[in-house]
């Protein structure tokens, strides 16, 4: 079955020559300026069918307001701001996202939630957020992020930086199938497609194995099957306190 698996995914790399050369090229940035418009599109059918765990999971963010404080929430690669009309009513929002076509996006969604108050948005990739302080805020979001990070243990170093000591990481990502299904084997063998289509998404990653590893106190996982298609099924949701 390794052997087949191989095979199809070579024969896929070599359908994506086209892309890889396009890549290669430079040109690829110019999907970046169109993928927010179909990631506004599959985000409301992905909040549709996630409501509930989405509800679940960020019922817990205010456990981590400090007593008299307001919650600062600071959320990497943002998107369209979609998780903002799950966030607890007059938190504060740093909102980050390299791709800084989303601004457009963000505004309507910022309108849309003036229930939260935002600080600002800054185009900034997970690896490095220099501009946010140490310890200086209480949670940190990624949903449908870690899956797309050059480098998820750099990623979640300064994930932790930023938190102060006893806040949390809240995350809701998609991740590998179990090694004996289907949807693994078809994992592999479209990746080399759905990396360009998802705008450098993984769909192989064992995410979860750089959560544990990442040295958080307590770390709340679970994996979950989400009502979405193969490629995309099972995820992993929870938090992780520093
Ligand atoms: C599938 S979208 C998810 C967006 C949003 N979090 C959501 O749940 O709808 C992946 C997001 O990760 C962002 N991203 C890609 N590489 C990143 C990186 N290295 N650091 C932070 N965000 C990144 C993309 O720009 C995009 O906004």
């Amino acid at each position: 079955m390794a052997f087949l698996m191989e095979c199809c995914t070579f024969l896929v790399n070599v359908l994506c020559i086209p892309l890889h050369l396009i890549q290669a090229m430079g040109l690829y940035e110019v999907y970046k300026r169109f993928f927010p418009i179909c990631l506004y599109r599959c985000s409301i059918m992905y909040n549709k069918k996630m409501y509930d765990k989405k509800k679940d999971l960020f019922r817990s963010l205010s456990e981590f307001k400090k007593p008299g404080g307001q919650l600062t929430i600071l959320e990497i690669g943002c998107g369209t701001g979609t998780n903002f009309p799950f966030y607890p009513p007059g938190c504060k929002v740093i909102c980050t996202d390299p791709n800084r076509h989303f601004q457009r996006y963000l505004k309507t969604s910022m309108e849309e939630n003036d229930q939260l108050s935002y600080e600002r948005f800054l185009v900034a990739s997970g690896e490095d957020m220099g501009s946010i302080e140490s310890d200086s805020v209480d949670a940190v979001v990624c949903t449908l992020v870690l899956c797309s990070v050059n480098d998820i243990p750099q990623t979640l170093r300064e994930i932790r930086r930023m938190l102060r000591p006893g806040g949390a990481f809240f995350f809701l990502e998609h991740v590998v199938a179990d090694a004996s299904t289907w949807a693994y084997f078809f994992q592999h063998v479209l990746q080399p497609f759905w990396y360009y289509f998802g705008d450098g998404c993984e769909v192989t990653r064992e995410t979860w194995k750089h959560l544990e590893a990442a040295g958080f106190s307590d770390l709340r996982l679970r994996h979950i099957e989400a009502p979405l298609m193969f490629l995309i099924k099972p995820h992993i949701v929870g938090y992780a306190v520093k």
